[in-house]
């Protein structure tokens, strides 16, 4: 994975405009973040490849809806993904992210790795190089408090939908699918679902991340209208209601 190549400075100045900018915006509140206990010293190496890199991955990410890059050398390399759903304006993906980083710095101000997920994006540091790895460190699961009234036969449903959205997400170039499924025939009801990992994946390890947290969905989502399994590789979602953007 290269460094990216553009002058530190302006970078640094980016990520200064990018706190003040947020600053003045109103937040949305992260679903979940998680930081370690290993700190890094306060203004040393690693914290000025961070700055840097949390500012150009600020700038990559809205384009594609996908940013990522290592700055520095070891042991002060930062590494560095920001990801936002795949139905997310380039718009709201930048506001996203710009939350999603100024939050996270402000959590775990001197933690060497951090992840911080929100409905349209999730990022994630390290000090080590975790690019092209199905992280299995952090898994969260939320769903809908409402029950349906045909658990079993909805429960092979929701299942059906989302292992063929993996499939379809782990032969795109975005790693990325959504769809739906019709329940019932006579009353038009459906599913709706998306699946989506971090581009870092292959697409065998993309399949492996999304069929993994699908065999979640029984200890989180029975019977459920609504539920999600959210990695920082990879997070499936479905709902009785369209929740996808056009
Ligand atoms: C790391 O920094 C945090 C925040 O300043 C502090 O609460 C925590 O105790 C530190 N952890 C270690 C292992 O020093
Ligand atoms: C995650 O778990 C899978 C299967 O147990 C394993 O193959 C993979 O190496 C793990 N990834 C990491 C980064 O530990
Ligand atoms: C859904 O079902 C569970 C388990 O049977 C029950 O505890 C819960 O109260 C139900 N939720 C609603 C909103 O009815």
């Amino acid at each position: 994975m290269s460094s990216p190549g553009v002058s530190s400075a302006f970078y640094f100045l980016s990520f200064v405009l990018l706190l003040q900018t947020v600053a003045l915006g109103a937040n949305v509140d992260p679903l979940f973040h998680s930081c370690s206990n290993e700190n890094f010293t306060a203004n040393g190496p690693y914290q000025t490849n961070l700055n840097t890199l949390v500012g150009y991955l600020y700038h990559q990410a809205p384009t594609t809806g996908f940013g990522i890059g290592s700055l520095g050398q070891n042991p002060s390399q930062a590494n560095g993904l920001a990801l936002c759903r795949g139905d997310v304006s380039a718009s709201d993906c930048k506001r996203c992210v710009a939350d999603a980083v100024s939050t996270i710095r402000k959590s775990c101000p001197y933690s060497k790795s951090a992840k911080i997920f929100y409905d349209n994006c999730m990022f994630k540091y390290s000090n080590d190089n975790f690019f092209g790895q199905i992280d299995n460190g952090t898994k969260y699961f939320m769903w809908n408090v409402n029950n349906v009234s045909n658990r079993v036969t909805f429960n092979q449903k929701s299942k059906e939908l989302l292992s063929r959205l993996a499939n379809e997400a782990s032969g795109n170039p975005k790693l990325y699918a959504a769809g739906e499924l019709e329940l019932n025939e006579e009353s038009k009801k459906k599913i709706y679902g998306l699946a989506q990992c971090t581009r870092d994946l292959s697409y065998n390890d993309c399949k492996m991340c999304l069929d993994r947290i699908i065999g979640d969905l029984p200890s989180c989502c029975d019977g459920k209208q609504g539920g999600r399994v959210i990695t920082a590789s990879c997070i499936i979602n479905y709902e009785i209601y369209p929740f996808v953007k056009a």
